[in-house]
């Protein structure tokens, strides 16, 4: 079993306004670790809405933290500095970007990818609450929930890029919840050339929590 990084050296006031590890994150490393032997070899990993730190951090025990580039963006400078805490506290050297999904990576990263991961905002808000959230002008919470439609907002943008992004052993790892409508969003990603299927389910409280993996069809990893 892979341990969860330490994140103890981050303060309640630092989750005022940076994401905590939560259930969601939690199902994503679960996921991450049923995976660890298809991951084992990645040599890009990029995290979308690092938040702490958390799940790079965990990707960096599975892949080693001499054998590949880490690189994280999140669009709350707050969480690219509690990134950064949390690469030096657990000896995984993540490079955090304070970045609007890919935009300061794209178009450089093009196919290069082998593992992205995003845990999104994804829950369902009126849009208005999502365009406030989503302002680059600093540290908002809302950040970290706020999907609009669907809790889609955010999420679609990056589905626009996975194409784009992945190398051909590249996985994508998506959290979702039934309002974002996860056979949906199989749907349009198989519209888009990519394979996808729900590799881990969790019911946590209210949230019924799904973590989609994505991958080119006849996916082959390097020796
Ligand atoms: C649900 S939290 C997940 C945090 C962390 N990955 C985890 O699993 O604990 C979503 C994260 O996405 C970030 N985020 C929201 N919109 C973003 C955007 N457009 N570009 C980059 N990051 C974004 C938020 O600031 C927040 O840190």
């Amino acid at each position: 079993m892979i341990p969860t990084p330490i994140t103890s050296h981050l303060s309640a006031a630092d989750f005022e306004t940076v994401y905590e590890p939560a259930e969601d994150t939690f199902i994503l490393l679960d996921a991450l670790e049923q995976d660890a032997e298809l991951l084992k070899g990645s040599r890009v990993c990029l995290e979308i809405g690092s938040g702490s730190g958390c799940v790079s951090a965990f990707l960096g025990a599975i892949c080693g933290s001499s054998s590949a580039l880490y690189l994280t963006t999140d669009l709350n400078p707050h969480a690219c500095r509690c990134t950064l805490l949390t690469s030096t506290r657990n000896s995984v050297p993540l490079n955090p970007i304070l970045t609007d999904l890919t935009s300061a990576l794209l178009p450089r990263l093009t196919h290069q990818v082998d593992i992205l991961v995003f845990n999104p905002p994804y829950v369902e808000t009126e849009d208005e609450e999502v365009v406030e959230a989503q302002k680059e002008d600093g540290k908002r919470i809302e950040k970290s929930w706020a999907g609009g439609a669907g809790g889609m907002r955010v999420t679609n943008r990056l589905l626009e890029q996975v194409d784009t992004l992945l190398s051909d052993r590249g996985l994508f790892y998506l959290v979702a919840v039934p309002e974002n409508k996860p056979l949906a969003i199989i749907a349009d990603m198989q519209a888009r050339g990519l394979e996808g299927e729900v590799v881990l389910k969790r019911r946590a409280g209210r949230e019924h929590l799904h973590v989609l993996r994505f991958s080119r069809p006849g996916r082959t990893a390097p020796p």
